[in-house]
């Protein structure tokens, strides 16, 4: 079944084409990877799913209702969820309080004791359970993403963007990272639409891969496949950001 389609999408900054006329599908379950060179409009698309940006010409639809425009509080009640590429925590809170947060504004009303057994359950779940009484603040910049991961996945969502949430880690946490997704769909039934650039994990992880290009979609499908179409290749030359 499709939970989410994008149809004809563009977003326009002045009088440039940051996405221009993209169209895609994902399947529930499905765990797909967004990838491009750096400027390609791989955050302006996730943002227009999340109801962040407002698109300039297209419609997204999860399930059956339109998102695009929406604010992300509302479509988090559609139940999408977003971690963007720079986590922006409460940082005076402590790494529980913010998980309890996600829960709380995930468009469903629970009393604080839930939204307090669901946060820990999500942060043993990310591996932070010995961390929830620390500051934020106190986390490293890996630990804070998968705080924000916890957040987001404490409301319960269907759909969950994640903008280069591996950017950086070394290969051990790496390894948690993609078991993590894995286990996500598993556990919750999550679809997941991931921008990244760190190629191992997008091999090791996509069964699908959307690549960006200047803001349109030049390849999707299976990633040995699509990674090896010349065009993406040459997308991708001279993108000093590429890791293998
Ligand atoms: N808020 C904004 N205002 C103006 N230009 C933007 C804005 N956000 C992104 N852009 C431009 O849109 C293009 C795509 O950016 P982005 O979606 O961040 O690319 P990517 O995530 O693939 O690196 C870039 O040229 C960028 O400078
Ligand atoms: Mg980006």
């Amino acid at each position: 079944m499709t939970i989410l389609r994008v149809d004809g999408l563009g977003k326009r900054f002045g009088g440039l084409s940051a996405v221009d006329n993209v169209t895609f599908s994902v399947d529930e379950g499905e765990i797909v990877a967004l990838v491009g060179p750096n400027g390609a409009g791989k955050s302006t698309l996730l943002k227009m799913i999340g109801g962040m940006h407002t698109p300039s010409r297209g419609t997204v639809t999860v399930g059956d209702t339109p998102v695009g425009g929406l604010k992300p509080h509302r479509s988090r009640r559609h139940g999408v969820a977003m971690v963007l590429q720079t986590p922006r925590p409460f940082e005076t809170m402590t790494v529980e309080e913010n998980v309890m947060l996600g829960a709380l504004f995930g468009g469903e009303s629970m009393a604080e004791a839930e939204a307090r057994r669901r946060a820990s359950a999500m942060l043993e779940f990310v591996g932070l359970g010995d961390r929830a009484g620390d500051e934020v603040g106190a986390l490293n910049l890996h630990e804070q993403r998968f705080c924000e991961i916890a957040r987001q996945l404490a409301g319960r969502p269907t759909l969950i963007l994640l903008d280069e949430v591996m950017a950086g880690l070394n290969d051990t946490e790496l390894e948690h990272s993609v078991d993590l997704v894995r286990r996500a769909r598993a556990d919750f039934g999550l679809t997941v639409l991931w921008v990244e650039h760190v190629m191992k994990a997008v091999m090791n992880l996509a069964e699908r891969v959307l690549v960006l290009n200047f803001g349109q979609l030049i390849a999707d499908g299976e990633p040995t496949e699509v990674m090896r179409q010349p065009d993406v290749v040459a997308a991708y030359l001279g993108d000093r950001r590429m890791t293998a």
